[in-house]
């Protein structure tokens, strides 16, 4: 699973521009949730538009290891038979959940409620990453959780008596967390509530609301009661507006660009990206507005345009959340000043994103300022140059963009993880217009 041992390297020409209708790959945090969440369903549930990347197959994974039948996916189309509340079995060796971080996070809620002993483990990348956001609130629910002294993985969850329900206050915005939380609630008794300092994504709760499971809402705050039951469902997984972004933001920079992305999700918890490249100046166009499975969907068209720095509104920060390095490309190729702040968050994702975009942007010879809780980014001519994505896909993708306004050839190193979440990724940006070799 992990691609600790697996030097990848990008390899991009200068210039040109994106064109084309193009669908990017499903919905990353949808396909694990659906994959979740039917298989602790009653019944049949099928998944369309399912991403066959790297982080939801360690999810799938993990299921079949706790005796989930599970089909091979195939086109995005996968089968599962759920067991129902109680019916997972006990794994006979440690979940190996790779690079994921959202696996990790709310299987550790799911699983601290089951009979049976369990360890999650990862890659060299999420063996870094903080766990005590979820082992504290699962702690107070009465599990027991082992971790690293840093609170990091391997976690151990052990044998779990009868959780206890909570009212949780979240300390950051985090839909993991949260997510987390909740999918423990399943388990407890009682109602428990998750207050969230800022809207974070919902698809847990959708989700569960599909899959007939009560879940109530009442401004920042979500209950649900434990002891119910979910009935399976067809799940049709929208494309990924986070990975839709690296397209969004390559047409947007390169002129003579114009891309229409199908079928992408713009539930209003991920759209902050659509947002602040309007504020920049985007040319983006909504089309086809629907609802599918209870996910908002439309086909976004992208032209090009000039686009001008800003100072981000922070309460765009966690709708954007997994969108900021492309955001930094875009605010490369602005005319003036972006300003990001209340973004600490980004410092404990798959990499430190802001001291790796940054390192990757002086390389290219962009002037920015990295700050406690962001950056400060000086729109200019980017050069050519050899970045380190320190193996985070989505770094990986949102430099590869940049070459289209880039002076000359840019490498870019450790990009094995673009597989985590958009393995078509260089197949898709070659058919759009970029000039991409891997190497
Ligand atoms: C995710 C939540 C976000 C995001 C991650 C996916 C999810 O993480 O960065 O890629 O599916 O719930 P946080 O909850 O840590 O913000």
């Amino acid at each position: 699973m992990s691609n600790d041992s697996n030097p990848v390297q990008f390899e991009l020409m200068p210039g040109g521009h994106l064109n084309g209708q193009l669908r990017v790959a499903g919905d990353k945090s949808i396909s694990h949730r659906a994959i979740m969440l039917s298989a602790i369903a009653e019944g049949e549930s099928n998944i369309t538009g399912f991403l066959e990347g790297e982080d939801t197959l360690a999810t799938l994974a993990a299921f079949r290891t706790m005796g989930v039948n599970i089909s091979d996916p195939k086109d995005g189309k996968v089968t599962v038979q759920g067991v129902g509340m109680h019916g997972l079995q006990a794994p006979d060796t440690a979940l190996d959940l790779g690079n994921s971080g959202t696996s990790m996070r709310l299987l550790s809620g799911l699983l601290a409620g089951q009979d049976f002993a369990v360890t999650l483990t990862g890659d060299k990348s999420l063996s870094t990453r903080p766990m005590r956001r979820v082992t504290d609130p699962l702690a107070l629910m009465g599990a027991t959780i082992d971790s690293t002294e840093k609170g990091t993985p391997p976690l151990c969850i052990q044998t779990g008596s009868q959780l206890n329900s909570i009212a949780y206050t979240l300390p950051m915005a985090s839909a993991q967390v949260k997510s987390c939380v909740l999918l423990a609630g399943l388990y407890a008794k009682g109602e428990t509530c998750v207050t969230e300092p800022a809207p974070t994504r919902d698809h847990t709760e959708r989700m569960l609301q599909g899959f007939g499971y009560q879940v109530q809402r009442e401004g920042s705050r979500v209950c649900l009661q434990g002891g119910g039951r979910l009935s399976g469902m067809d799940i049709d997984v929208p494309a990924d507006i986070s990975s839709a972004t690296f397209f969004m933001v390559g047409a947007a920079i390169a002129s003579g660009s114009d891309v229409s992305l199908e079928h992408v999700g713009i539930n209003p918890t991920r759209t902050g990206v659509i947002e602040i490249l309007r504020l920049m100046g985007a040319d983006i166009s909504l089309h086809n507005e629907r609802e599918v499975g209870g996910e908002p969907v439309a086909d976004i068209q992208v032209r090009a345009s000039q686009l001008r720095g800003i100072q981000i509104p922070e309460a765009q920060v966690p709708l954007a959340i997994d969108e900021f390095p492309a955001i930094f490309i875009a605010a490369a190729c602005a005319e003036g000043e972006t300003v990001l702040t209340g973004a600490e968050e980004l410092r404990v994702k798959e990499s430190d994103r802001i001291a790796v975009m940054a390192d990757g942007l002086t390389v290219l010879g962009i002037d920015c300022q990295v700050t406690d809780d962001g950056i400060i980014i000086q729109g200019g001519q980017l050069q050519g140059g050899t970045v380190n994505s320190h193996g985070d896909h989505r770094i990986a993708m949102s430099f590869a963009m940049a070459a289209l306004r880039a002076k000359a050839p840019i490498k870019i190193l450790d990009c094995a993880n673009v597989a985590t979440s958009f393995p078509d990724f260089v197949t898709l940006a070659k058919t759009a217009g970029l000039g991409i070799q891997i190497s």
